[in-house]
Protein backbone atom coordinates (compact mmCIF):
# COMPACT_ATOMS: atom_id res chain seq x y z
CA UNK A 1 0.00 0.00 0.00
CA UNK A 2 1.46 2.85 -0.95
CA UNK A 3 0.87 6.52 1.01
CA UNK A 4 0.36 9.42 -1.28
CA UNK A 5 -0.98 12.33 0.98
CA UNK A 6 -4.40 12.11 1.67
CA UNK A 7 -4.86 9.02 -0.67
CA UNK A 8 -3.08 5.64 -0.93
CA UNK A 9 -3.05 4.44 -4.42
CA UNK A 10 -4.82 1.23 -3.82
CA UNK A 11 -7.96 3.18 -2.89
CA UNK A 12 -7.89 5.49 -6.04
CA UNK A 13 -10.72 5.41 -8.51
CA UNK A 14 -8.36 5.48 -11.40
CA UNK A 15 -6.51 3.09 -9.96
CA UNK A 16 -5.85 0.31 -12.37
CA UNK A 17 -4.97 -2.22 -9.70
CA UNK A 18 -7.73 -5.03 -9.82
CA UNK A 19 -10.18 -5.20 -6.77
CA UNK A 20 -12.33 -7.79 -5.92
CA UNK A 21 -15.34 -5.20 -6.48
CA UNK A 22 -13.90 -4.99 -10.17
CA UNK A 23 -13.75 -8.80 -10.19
CA UNK A 24 -17.10 -9.16 -9.58
CA UNK A 25 -18.09 -6.52 -11.64
CA UNK A 26 -16.09 -7.65 -14.44
CA UNK A 27 -17.45 -11.17 -14.18
CA UNK A 28 -20.72 -10.26 -15.32
CA UNK A 29 -19.78 -7.74 -18.09
CA UNK A 30 -16.99 -9.66 -20.24
CA UNK A 31 -17.56 -10.61 -23.38
CA UNK A 32 -17.54 -14.00 -24.20
CA UNK A 33 -16.22 -14.17 -28.36
CA UNK A 34 -13.81 -11.81 -29.96
CA UNK A 35 -16.69 -10.71 -32.00
CA UNK A 36 -18.34 -9.34 -28.59
CA UNK A 37 -14.51 -7.82 -28.24
CA UNK A 38 -14.83 -4.26 -28.29
CA UNK A 39 -11.45 -2.77 -29.87
CA UNK A 40 -7.44 -3.69 -29.81
CA UNK A 41 -8.12 -4.72 -33.51
CA UNK A 42 -5.07 -5.87 -34.64
CA UNK A 43 -4.68 -8.03 -31.54
CA UNK A 44 -8.28 -9.48 -32.30
CA UNK A 45 -7.45 -10.32 -35.91
CA UNK A 46 -4.17 -11.76 -35.40
CA UNK A 47 -5.86 -14.08 -32.53
CA UNK A 48 -8.75 -15.10 -34.77
CA UNK A 49 -6.15 -16.41 -37.34
CA UNK A 50 -4.08 -18.13 -34.73
CA UNK A 51 -7.12 -19.81 -33.60
CA UNK A 52 -8.34 -20.89 -36.53
CA UNK A 53 -5.25 -22.49 -37.80
CA UNK A 54 -4.61 -23.88 -34.69
CA UNK A 55 -8.23 -25.61 -34.78
CA UNK A 56 -8.18 -26.49 -38.47
CA UNK A 57 -4.72 -28.66 -37.55
CA UNK A 58 -6.07 -30.06 -34.31
CA UNK A 59 -3.48 -28.89 -32.25
CA UNK A 60 -2.94 -26.61 -29.46
CA UNK A 61 -2.44 -22.67 -30.18
CA UNK A 62 1.19 -21.70 -29.83
CA UNK A 63 2.22 -20.21 -26.34
CA UNK A 64 0.30 -16.38 -26.02
CA UNK A 65 2.36 -13.79 -24.27
CA UNK A 66 -0.24 -10.10 -23.94
CA UNK A 67 1.86 -7.59 -22.36
CA UNK A 68 0.47 -3.40 -21.53
CA UNK A 69 -1.16 -1.29 -19.24
CA UNK A 70 -3.16 -2.79 -16.03
CA UNK A 71 -7.13 -3.23 -16.66
CA UNK A 72 -7.09 -3.79 -20.78
CA UNK A 73 -8.71 -6.98 -20.87
CA UNK A 74 -5.64 -9.51 -20.85
CA UNK A 75 -7.78 -12.41 -18.67
CA UNK A 76 -10.98 -11.39 -20.59
CA UNK A 77 -8.97 -12.11 -23.70
CA UNK A 78 -7.51 -15.48 -22.59
CA UNK A 79 -11.05 -16.90 -21.49
CA UNK A 80 -12.02 -15.78 -25.12
CA UNK A 81 -8.83 -17.79 -26.56
CA UNK A 82 -10.36 -20.98 -24.18
CA UNK A 83 -13.59 -20.36 -25.09
CA UNK A 84 -12.93 -19.95 -29.02
CA UNK A 85 -10.72 -23.39 -28.91
CA UNK A 86 -13.17 -25.11 -27.11
CA UNK A 87 -10.60 -26.02 -23.84
CA UNK A 88 -10.88 -25.34 -20.07
CA UNK A 89 -9.17 -22.33 -18.76
CA UNK A 90 -6.67 -22.54 -15.55
CA UNK A 91 -6.44 -19.15 -13.97
CA UNK A 92 -2.81 -18.48 -12.09
CA UNK A 93 -0.82 -15.66 -11.17
CA UNK A 94 3.50 -15.52 -11.30
CA UNK A 95 3.59 -14.55 -7.32
CA UNK A 96 1.06 -17.33 -6.63
CA UNK A 97 3.41 -20.50 -7.80
CA UNK A 98 5.97 -19.61 -5.17
CA UNK A 99 7.69 -22.93 -5.44
CA UNK A 100 8.36 -25.55 -8.20
CA UNK A 101 6.63 -28.06 -7.09
CA UNK A 102 3.52 -25.95 -7.26
CA UNK A 103 3.72 -25.11 -11.10
CA UNK A 104 4.25 -29.17 -11.50
CA UNK A 105 1.00 -29.68 -10.17
CA UNK A 106 -1.07 -27.32 -11.99
CA UNK A 107 0.58 -28.71 -15.43
CA UNK A 108 -0.16 -32.61 -14.96
CA UNK A 109 -3.31 -31.52 -14.18
CA UNK A 110 -3.88 -30.16 -17.44
CA UNK A 111 -6.25 -31.99 -19.90
CA UNK A 112 -4.43 -31.87 -23.69
CA UNK A 113 -5.22 -28.24 -25.74
CA UNK A 114 -5.92 -26.53 -22.36
CA UNK A 115 -5.10 -22.73 -21.58
CA UNK A 116 -3.33 -22.08 -18.52
CA UNK A 117 -3.20 -18.06 -17.82
CA UNK A 118 -0.21 -17.08 -15.95
CA UNK A 119 -1.19 -13.24 -14.74
CA UNK A 120 1.93 -11.06 -14.24
CA UNK A 121 4.61 -13.87 -15.15
CA UNK A 122 6.85 -11.77 -14.82
CA UNK A 123 6.93 -12.55 -11.05
CA UNK A 124 7.68 -16.32 -12.10
CA UNK A 125 11.04 -17.00 -9.88
CA UNK A 126 14.12 -18.00 -11.55
CA UNK A 127 13.72 -22.12 -10.18
CA UNK A 128 9.87 -21.83 -11.10
CA UNK A 129 10.70 -20.57 -14.54
CA UNK A 130 12.93 -23.77 -15.17
CA UNK A 131 10.50 -26.22 -14.79
CA UNK A 132 8.28 -24.25 -17.80
CA UNK A 133 11.67 -24.02 -20.08
CA UNK A 134 10.37 -27.97 -20.88
CA UNK A 135 6.96 -28.17 -20.64
CA UNK A 136 6.87 -25.13 -22.97
CA UNK A 137 8.99 -26.74 -25.45
CA UNK A 138 8.63 -30.85 -24.89
CA UNK A 139 5.78 -30.77 -23.18
CA UNK A 140 7.43 -32.90 -20.42
CA UNK A 141 8.55 -32.09 -16.96
CA UNK A 142 11.76 -32.99 -15.45
CA UNK A 143 10.72 -33.52 -11.62
CA UNK A 144 14.15 -34.47 -8.88
CA UNK A 145 13.08 -37.39 -7.13
CA UNK A 146 15.30 -38.34 -3.79
CA UNK A 147 17.69 -36.22 -2.17
CA UNK A 148 21.23 -36.02 -2.07
CA UNK A 149 23.79 -38.20 -4.10
CA UNK A 150 20.80 -40.63 -4.78
CA UNK A 151 18.53 -38.13 -5.95
CA UNK A 152 17.54 -38.63 -9.86
CA UNK A 153 15.90 -36.87 -12.23
CA UNK A 154 12.30 -38.13 -13.72
CA UNK A 155 10.49 -36.78 -16.80
CA UNK A 156 6.99 -36.69 -16.60
CA UNK A 157 5.16 -36.62 -20.13
CA UNK A 158 2.52 -33.41 -20.45
CA UNK A 159 -0.38 -32.81 -22.63
CA UNK A 160 -0.05 -30.33 -25.55
CA UNK A 161 -1.48 -27.51 -23.84
CA UNK A 162 -1.23 -23.22 -24.50
CA UNK A 163 0.27 -20.94 -21.66
CA UNK A 164 -1.02 -16.79 -22.08
CA UNK A 165 1.16 -15.08 -20.31
CA UNK A 166 0.11 -11.78 -19.22
CA UNK A 167 2.22 -8.68 -18.09
CA UNK A 168 2.77 -4.88 -17.60
CA UNK A 169 6.42 -5.35 -17.70
CA UNK A 170 7.52 -7.09 -20.94
CA UNK A 171 10.66 -6.03 -20.71
CA UNK A 172 11.24 -7.85 -17.08
CA UNK A 173 11.01 -10.89 -18.64
CA UNK A 174 13.62 -12.88 -18.96
CA UNK A 175 14.87 -13.61 -22.37
CA UNK A 176 14.69 -17.57 -22.57
CA UNK A 177 10.93 -17.35 -21.01
CA UNK A 178 9.94 -14.36 -23.73
CA UNK A 179 11.69 -16.32 -26.51
CA UNK A 180 9.49 -19.40 -25.98
CA UNK A 181 6.10 -17.58 -26.81
CA UNK A 182 5.75 -17.50 -29.99
CA UNK A 183 2.53 -15.16 -30.23
CA UNK A 184 3.39 -11.51 -28.87
CA UNK A 185 0.54 -9.30 -28.67
CA UNK A 186 1.01 -5.82 -26.88
CA UNK A 187 -2.43 -4.07 -25.92
CA UNK A 188 -3.27 -0.63 -26.14
CA UNK A 189 -4.81 1.69 -24.30
CA UNK A 190 -8.59 2.73 -25.87
CA UNK A 191 -9.64 5.43 -27.33
CA UNK A 192 -12.28 7.42 -26.16
CA UNK A 193 -14.74 5.85 -29.09
CA UNK A 194 -14.41 2.75 -28.08
CA UNK A 195 -14.62 2.99 -24.36
CA UNK A 196 -17.88 4.74 -25.24
CA UNK A 197 -19.06 1.70 -26.74
CA UNK A 198 -17.93 -0.49 -24.04
CA UNK A 199 -19.26 2.02 -21.28
CA UNK A 200 -22.90 1.67 -23.77
CA UNK A 201 -22.67 -2.39 -23.09
CA UNK A 202 -22.20 -2.69 -19.89
CA UNK A 203 -24.88 0.17 -19.09
CA UNK A 204 -27.12 -2.23 -20.99
CA UNK A 205 -26.25 -5.06 -19.37
CA UNK A 206 -26.48 -3.49 -16.01
CA UNK A 207 -30.03 -2.04 -16.76
CA UNK A 208 -28.95 1.64 -16.11
CA UNK A 209 -29.84 4.11 -18.58
CA UNK A 210 -27.38 5.95 -20.72
CA UNK A 211 -27.16 8.50 -23.57
CA UNK A 212 -24.78 8.76 -25.93
CA UNK A 213 -22.96 11.99 -24.73
CA UNK A 214 -23.07 10.45 -21.14
CA UNK A 215 -21.27 7.57 -22.24
CA UNK A 216 -18.30 9.77 -24.31
CA UNK A 217 -18.03 11.69 -21.54
CA UNK A 218 -17.60 9.30 -19.00
CA UNK A 219 -14.78 7.39 -21.68
CA UNK A 220 -13.03 10.40 -22.32
CA UNK A 221 -12.47 10.74 -18.40
CA UNK A 222 -11.39 6.61 -17.96
CA UNK A 223 -7.96 6.94 -18.97
CA UNK A 224 -8.01 4.52 -22.03
CA UNK A 225 -8.81 2.05 -19.74
CA UNK A 226 -12.13 -0.59 -19.25
CA UNK A 227 -11.17 -1.42 -15.60
CA UNK A 228 -11.28 1.93 -14.65
CA UNK A 229 -14.26 2.96 -17.08
CA UNK A 230 -16.91 -0.05 -15.85
CA UNK A 231 -15.35 0.87 -12.05
CA UNK A 232 -16.28 5.00 -12.83
CA UNK A 233 -19.95 3.52 -14.27
CA UNK A 234 -21.13 2.32 -11.22
CA UNK A 235 -20.11 5.22 -9.42
CA UNK A 236 -21.47 7.69 -11.73
CA UNK A 237 -24.36 5.44 -11.37
CA UNK A 238 -24.83 6.11 -8.03
CA UNK A 239 -24.85 10.13 -8.92
CA UNK A 240 -27.56 9.44 -11.22
CA UNK A 241 -30.28 7.74 -8.83
CA UNK A 242 -29.08 10.20 -6.29
CA UNK A 243 -29.34 13.56 -7.91
CA UNK A 244 -30.93 12.69 -10.87
CA UNK A 245 -33.72 10.28 -12.35
CA UNK A 246 -31.31 7.43 -12.55
CA UNK A 247 -30.04 8.32 -16.26
CA UNK A 248 -25.97 8.81 -16.77
CA UNK A 249 -26.30 12.23 -18.79
CA UNK A 250 -23.63 14.75 -19.22
CA UNK A 251 -24.65 16.59 -16.25
CA UNK A 252 -24.28 13.85 -14.46
CA UNK A 253 -21.27 12.75 -15.31
CA UNK A 254 -19.42 15.94 -15.57
CA UNK A 255 -21.22 16.60 -11.76
CA UNK A 256 -19.78 13.12 -10.64
CA UNK A 257 -16.52 13.17 -11.70
CA UNK A 258 -15.73 16.68 -10.61
CA UNK A 259 -16.54 15.49 -7.19
CA UNK A 260 -14.40 12.45 -7.38
CA UNK A 261 -11.43 15.43 -8.58
CA UNK A 262 -11.26 13.08 -11.97
CA UNK A 263 -10.44 16.29 -14.42
CA UNK A 264 -12.03 16.49 -18.23
CA UNK A 265 -9.15 14.30 -19.64
CA UNK A 266 -9.36 11.97 -17.00
CA UNK A 267 -6.32 12.69 -14.94
CA UNK A 268 -6.67 12.43 -11.04
CA UNK A 269 -4.68 14.18 -8.35
CA UNK A 270 -2.06 12.31 -8.59
CA UNK A 271 -1.16 12.29 -11.80
CA UNK A 272 -1.69 16.06 -11.71
CA UNK A 273 1.23 16.31 -9.01
CA UNK A 274 3.39 14.05 -11.21
CA UNK A 275 3.24 16.66 -13.73
CA UNK A 276 3.44 19.67 -11.27
CA UNK A 277 6.56 18.38 -9.61
CA UNK A 278 8.07 17.58 -13.13
CA UNK A 279 7.21 21.39 -13.85
CA UNK A 280 7.46 23.36 -10.69
CA UNK A 281 10.01 21.03 -9.38
CA UNK A 282 12.59 20.51 -12.21
CA UNK A 283 11.98 23.14 -15.20
CA UNK A 284 9.84 20.93 -16.67
CA UNK A 285 12.70 18.24 -17.13
CA UNK A 286 14.33 16.24 -17.33
CA UNK A 287 14.42 14.05 -14.16
CA UNK A 288 15.06 10.62 -13.38
CA UNK A 289 11.89 8.48 -12.73
CA UNK A 290 13.57 7.44 -9.38
CA UNK A 291 14.34 10.77 -8.30
CA UNK A 292 10.72 12.35 -9.07
CA UNK A 293 9.64 8.96 -7.12
CA UNK A 294 11.23 10.07 -4.03
CA UNK A 295 9.77 13.42 -4.61
CA UNK A 296 6.79 12.28 -4.52
CA UNK A 297 6.71 9.69 -1.85
CA UNK A 298 5.43 6.87 -4.41
CA UNK A 299 7.01 3.91 -5.95
CA UNK A 300 8.66 4.40 -9.42
CA UNK A 301 7.02 1.31 -10.44
CA UNK A 302 3.70 2.68 -9.83
CA UNK A 303 4.05 5.52 -11.39
CA UNK A 304 5.84 3.95 -14.53
CA UNK A 305 2.65 1.68 -14.78
CA UNK A 306 -0.14 3.48 -13.31
CA UNK A 307 0.55 7.35 -14.47
CA UNK A 308 2.82 7.14 -16.94
CA UNK A 309 0.75 4.85 -20.01
CA UNK A 310 -1.82 7.49 -19.74
CA UNK A 311 0.06 10.75 -19.57
CA UNK A 312 2.33 9.27 -22.67
CA UNK A 313 -0.85 8.80 -25.11
CA UNK A 314 -2.05 12.41 -23.80
CA UNK A 315 1.36 13.49 -25.29
CA UNK A 316 1.89 15.00 -21.72
CA UNK A 317 4.98 13.41 -20.87
CA UNK A 318 7.91 11.91 -22.46
CA UNK A 319 10.56 9.53 -21.55
CA UNK A 320 14.11 10.59 -22.74
CA UNK A 321 17.22 8.95 -21.57
CA UNK A 322 18.24 11.34 -19.49
CA UNK A 323 14.62 11.40 -17.76
CA UNK A 324 11.18 12.58 -17.70
CA UNK A 325 10.32 15.54 -19.54
CA UNK A 326 6.73 16.97 -19.02
CA UNK A 327 5.81 18.43 -22.82
CA UNK A 328 4.08 21.76 -23.91
CA UNK A 329 0.96 20.22 -23.77
CA UNK A 330 0.73 19.21 -19.77
CA UNK A 331 2.37 22.93 -19.41
CA UNK A 332 -1.15 24.55 -21.64
CA UNK A 333 -3.11 21.95 -19.93
CA UNK A 334 -1.86 22.34 -16.07
CA UNK A 335 -2.09 26.45 -16.34
CA UNK A 336 1.39 27.00 -16.25
CA UNK A 337 2.81 29.38 -18.88
CA UNK A 338 5.31 27.65 -21.63
CA UNK A 339 9.02 28.06 -20.43
CA UNK A 340 10.43 31.23 -21.72
CA UNK A 341 14.23 30.99 -21.77
CA UNK A 342 15.97 29.53 -25.22
CA UNK A 343 17.58 26.38 -23.24
CA UNK A 344 14.21 25.71 -22.09
CA UNK A 345 12.68 26.00 -25.21
CA UNK A 346 15.35 23.31 -26.23
CA UNK A 347 14.81 20.64 -23.87
CA UNK A 348 10.60 21.11 -24.05
CA UNK A 349 10.19 17.87 -26.44
CA UNK A 350 7.06 18.47 -28.76
CA UNK A 351 4.18 16.14 -27.95
CA UNK A 352 4.14 14.39 -30.97
CA UNK A 353 7.95 13.19 -29.63
CA UNK A 354 6.37 11.89 -26.17
CA UNK A 355 7.60 8.83 -24.98
CA UNK A 356 6.00 5.43 -26.03
CA UNK A 357 5.47 2.00 -23.62
CA UNK A 358 9.18 0.60 -24.34
CA UNK A 359 8.89 -2.69 -26.85
CA UNK A 360 10.28 -5.92 -25.78
CA UNK A 361 13.92 -5.19 -27.04
CA UNK A 362 16.55 -7.58 -27.63
N1 LIG B 1 -15.44 -5.00 -21.06
C1 LIG B 1 -14.18 -4.79 -20.70
N2 LIG B 1 -13.39 -4.76 -21.77
C2 LIG B 1 -14.15 -4.96 -22.85
C3 LIG B 1 -13.91 -5.02 -24.24
N3 LIG B 1 -12.69 -4.84 -24.75
N4 LIG B 1 -14.94 -5.24 -25.05
C4 LIG B 1 -16.17 -5.38 -24.53
N5 LIG B 1 -16.47 -5.32 -23.24
C5 LIG B 1 -15.46 -5.10 -22.39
Amino acid sequence: MIETGDLTLDHRIVSTEETDEDLALERGLRPLTLSEYIGQDKVKENLSVYIQAAKRREGALDHVLLYGPPGLGKTTLSAIIAREMGVNLRITTGPAIERPGDLAAILTNLSPGDVLFIDEIHRLTRSVEEILYPALEDHAIDIIVGKGPSARSLRVDLPEFTLVGATTRAGQLSAPLRDRFGIIQRLELYSPEQLAEIISRSAMILGIPCTPDGAMELARRSRGTPRIANRLLKRVRDFADVLGNGEITLVIVRTALDRLEIDELGLDSNDRRMLEMIIRGYGGGPVGLETLAAALGEEAVTLEDVCEPYLMQLGFLSRTPRGRCATLLAYEHMGFPAPQTAADAGQMPLAADAGQMPLIDG
